[in-house]
């Protein structure tokens, strides 16, 4: 069982937790994945490691579905039955001189690891944090701690730059030049930021969260392609490369995960209700 040390809710949609996790935080690098399971009969839900020290890791989830709204009903003090990692293949962190990162919504949370990490090495590090409303703006404080620039878009204008982060990123390369960017976020907004950053040869590593259910090689699940070859999310990445990523595959994959889980979703309250 690993405690909740602490919790705090980002918006309404998004909570972020501390849990106590010595081993999992001893070997944690940027880049890796928790799998947690809320209770014994509880569904797999794969995370990014946000965050960690000596003792604990932190971990950002968003309330979609029925096993993160059920995490979201636990507070500090209460126990996750199963907490497993880290898992995944460590982001390859570039040797480059500047690096941008590119976040939509929740995607500050995987990304923020990364960053930190290049300029712990040195890099000059900007970021583009993108989210529908100010409220969806997540982890600006932490990341205002190393970066050199940081540059907020909102789809309502609600704050800084009125649009996608595409949008504002095409206007900032006229001015400015790096030697890798990291894009992650929603597939489409991903997809998207390779095609622009093709555009201006700037490579972009991307990080892929398909459906995983083992989280170990063996189901086959979080299957992606690149450049025409199949890789496993859980154990080749989830970092790749974005330039010849399927990203239309994984679209229609993602969606039609998201009916079945819709249609689960329903089921289970019919059943609490009847
Ligand atoms: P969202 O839909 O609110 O979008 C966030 C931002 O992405 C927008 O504000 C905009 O700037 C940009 N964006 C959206 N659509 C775009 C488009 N068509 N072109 C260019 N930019 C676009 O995002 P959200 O609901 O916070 O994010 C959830 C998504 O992020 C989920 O789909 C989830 O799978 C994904 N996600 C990925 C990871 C990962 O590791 N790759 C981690 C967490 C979440
Ligand atoms: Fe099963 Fe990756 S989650 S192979």
């Amino acid at each position: 069982m690993y405690k909740i040390l602490s919790k705090k809710k980002l918006n309404n949609d998004v909570d972020l937790m501390i849990i106590e996790a010595p081993l999992v935080a001893k070997n944690t690098k940027p880049g890796h994945f928790i799998i947690l399971r809320v209770n014994e009969e509880g569904e797999r839900i794969p995370l990014t490691i946000v965050d960690s020290d000596k003792n604990s890791v932190t971990i950002i989830y968003q309330k979609l579905g029925y096993s993160t709204n059920l995490l979201g009903t636990l507070s500090e003090g209460d126990y996750i039955f199963d907490f497993v990692g880290p898992l995944g293949k460590a982001a390859h962190i570039r040797d480059v001189k500047s690096v941008i990162g590119i976040a939509g919504g929740v995607g500050a949370a995987p990304l923020f690891p990364q960053l930190k990490e290049y300029k712990r090495r040195g890099v000059n590090v900007d970021l583009v944090l993108g989210g529908r409303s100010k409220d969806y703006l997540l982890l600006i404080d932490e990341y205002k701690e190393f970066c050199d620039n940081i540059y907020c878009c909102t789809d309502d204008g609600s704050f800084g730059f009125k649009g996608f982060v595409t949008e504002f990123a095409l206007d900032l390369y006229r001015t400015k030049r790096y030697d890798q960017a990291i894009a992650i976020g929603p597939l489409i907004m991903m997809k998207n930021v390779v095609l622009l950053n093709e555009k201006y040869d700037l490579p972009t590593d991307v990080s892929l969260n398909p459906i995983m259910i083992d989280g170990t090689g063996m189901c086959g699940n979080c299957r992606v392609t690149i450049h025409g070859k199949t890789f496993f999310a859980c154990v080749d990445g989830p970092d790749f490369p974005g330039e010849g990523v399927n990203f239309d595959e994984l679209m229609t994959r993602q969606k039609y995960y998201e009916e079945e889980e819709h249609i689960c979703n329903l089921e289970l309250m019919i059943n609490e209700n009847s």
